[in-house]
């Protein structure tokens, strides 16, 4: 079965990123084909990234970071739920994500993205160049939600958001299958 890491990268204590990522979750966990690691990064509670050595040379010196570079070593596949602060990514996935290095390279990652108008746009074309440099496969279209709404604290996706969630979860699949043999 295909490990498939759900990453909730808003960290407010009141965050309209909870609501979302438990659709996220229920979505992947009805899809059937995953074991999912959900991680709150809220609960995961990582430092600002304080390691002294380049993450490339994976000389880790804080249990933190031994703990989350074996995390996510396990999984072959990732979707990052992140807010646009800014017109850029949230400050929580770019420091989860900055603590790593081979750990992402030549993986799967899909983006759900929510903000004003744009839908969380701006979030997702800055996150864009980041898991680029580290070597990750983007699937091709990313979920973008603009003014979530909320019903009795739940959030209910849209028919197009739907969509590409499952088309994300079909090429989490197609992609870690065609990239698994070039994972060092
Ligand atoms: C610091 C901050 C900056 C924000 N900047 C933007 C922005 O540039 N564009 C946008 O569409 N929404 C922006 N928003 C609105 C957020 O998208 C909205 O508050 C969303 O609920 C944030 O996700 P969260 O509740 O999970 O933290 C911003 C919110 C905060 C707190």
């Amino acid at each position: 079965m295909s490990k498939l890491m759900i990453v909730l990268a808003s960290v407010r204590d009141v965050r309209m990123g909870a609501p979302i990522a438990d659709w996220v979750r229920r979505a992947a966990e009805a899809d059937g084909r995953f074991e999912i690691d959900f991680v709150d990064l809220a609960e995961l509670a990582l430092p600002m990234m304080d390691e002294p050595n380049h993450p490339r040379l994976k000389q880790y010196t804080k249990p933190h970071t031994i703990a989350w570079s074996e995390r996510v070593e396990a999984a072959d596949a990732f979707l990052f739920v992140f807010p646009e602060y800014n017109h850029s990514y949230s400050p929580a996935i770019k420091n989860a994500v900055d603590y790593l290095n081979s750990e992402w390279v030549r993986k799967p990652v899909g983006f759900v993205n929510w903000g004003g108008n744009s839908g969380g746009t701006r979030a997702q074309v800055a996150m864009k160049p980041v898991v680029d440099i580290l070597g990750m496969v983007q699937t091709r279209g990313h979920v973008e939600i603009n003014f979530p709404q909320l019903d009795d604290g739940v959030f209910e996706p849209n028919e197009q958001q739907a969509m590409v969630l499952g088309a994300q979860l079909d090429e989490f699949i197609s992609l870690g299958e065609a990239l698994k043999p070039l994972r060092g």
